[in-house]
């Protein structure tokens, strides 16, 4: 089997530990490793490469059974069983380089897993969201030979996996009626094997209990708040953070709870009350009598009120300079809590993930769904990927309807008032 990786949609910390350990993995269980670079994108134009040589082969020479099968075990067996053999690369002096070279002898590509962002590229592409723009990536692949995809990427992406997956029967069709693969390559390409994995820092797919890229985010969103936290104490001021997330708040609540936030707004659980100013003032005002001399007020990028406006960071500020008197900064942390190294379960759970993937793909048949590889409970999972996506989208659903237990049933189906 030729597996292709490619890493789509916004970056995230962990897409290269992804890429290595589906290279490692795929070439381990004797399939060819490629990588597309720039997403989806790459896959319309053409831009995928094999990877061989070396410090693959070496990669794959050391441990890395005991990590597969260690998969399915609880954290500790994980901790126990896993050895992958990075140690090993760094005595040959090529260090954590993974495919140096392509097979077509040109340097391609460095996957260190503990760089951050993804050093293959990414994109969002609007060819691929047009059936042309489907075809030709059909037909490139099916010129190299690639008949499995593995997509790192957010809910859109995922969706886009999917759709490709289902259209992959008629397109293969209609390269071969329009004479640009043989009735062989038409054959032996009838279908397209694809697995998920979510790469995201807004930890927002349903089904998984955490998107790669997420811990890392929340390291970088807690660092800011402990450093404003000191400047805020010394100058008794409160500061707005803005914190990205797009529709969920998972970034904003746990940075609320692991940075000591005063109030924190989200979207799945606006403020009840119409004025929720008097409720916000009230609060903190109540913690500044008994003696904090800093606040903290964290809103997500896609907070609203009960009437679905958005609440945004500037208006909070002058709702807290006005009615309590504080002296307000507002700071939106922006693409900062997106860059920067992964932390190490950003590089663990990409590690599982992918060698899962690998997995799951060499078990898939014409007839099984595409899954989505996933993380619950503490164990890794594979869930349909539509399933996956179409909860995902069934949250901003219930938002939109002003549903919103609804909206955080399907965030997490244990939740309760
Ligand atoms: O989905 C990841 C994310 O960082 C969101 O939190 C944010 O809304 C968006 O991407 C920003 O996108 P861009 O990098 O295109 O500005």
């Amino acid at each position: 089997m030729k597996i292709a990786v490619l890493t789509s949609g916004g970056d995230s910390a962990g897409m290269n530990a992804v890429v290595r350990a589906v290279v490692k993995a795929g070439i381990l269980r004797g399939c060819e490793a490629w990588v597309v670079r720039e997403g989806y994108e790459g896959l319309v134009r053409g831009n995928s490469e094999a990877l061989s040589g070396p410090s693959v082969d070496q990669a794959v020479s050391v441990s890395l059974p005991e990590a597969a099968s260690a998969v399915h075990g609880s954290s500790f067996n994980l901790i126990h069983n896993l050895r992958f053999g990075d140690g090993e690369l760094l005595k040959d002096g090529t260090g954590d380089y993974l495919g140096t070279r392509s097979l077509k002898g040109r340097y391609i590509v460095r996957v260190g897993f503990d760089d951050g962002g993804t050093l293959i590229g990414t994109a969002r592409s609007k060819a691929f969201r047009t059936p042309e723009g489907r075809l030709q990536a059909a037909d490139n692949m099916i010129k190299e030979g690639i008949d499995a995809l593995v997509v790192c990427g957010g809910d859109g992406s995922l969706t886009g996996a999917d759709v490709f997956r289902a259209e992959w029967p008629k397109l293969v069709e209609r390269l071969h009626a329009e004479g640009r693969i043989s009735a062989e390559k038409a054959q032996a390409h009838a279908h397209l094997k694809i697995v998920g994995l979510v790469g995201s820092i807004d930890n927002d797919m349903s089904m998984t209990d955490l998107t790669i890229g997420a811990p890392t985010a929340l390291v970088r969103i807690c660092e800011a708040i402990d450093n404003i936290n000191s400047t805020a104490s010394s100058h008794s001021r409160a500061f707005v953070l803005e914190v990205m997330g797009r529709h969920c708040g998972w970034l904003a609540l746990l940075a609320g709870v692991s940075g000591g936030a005063d109030f924190v707004f989200i979207p799945e659980r606006p403020p009840t009350a119409e004025h929720w100013e008097d409720e916000m003032c009230d609060t903190i005002k109540q913690h500044r009598e008994v003696g904090k001399r800093k606040t903290i007020v964290i809103v997500a990028e896609g907070a609203i009120d009960c009437d679905l406006k958005p609440i945004k960071a500037d208006y909070v500020k002058d709702v807290l300079t006005d009615r309590l008197g504080l002296d307000t900064r507002v700071t939106t942390l922006g693409h900062t809590q997106r860059g920067g190294r992964p932390c190490a379960y950003d590089r663990v759970l990409p590690t599982l993930q992918g060698i899962e993937a690998v997995e799951a793909l060499l078990e898939a048949t014409p007839d099984s769904p595409s899954y989505m590889i996933g993380i619950q409970e503490n164990k890794i999972t594979r869930v349909p990927l539509m399933e996956a996506v179409a909860m995902t989208r069934a949250v901003s659903a219930a938002i939109e309807a002003k549903d919103f237990e609804k909206a955080m049933s399907y965030r997490d189906p244990e939740f309760k008032e």
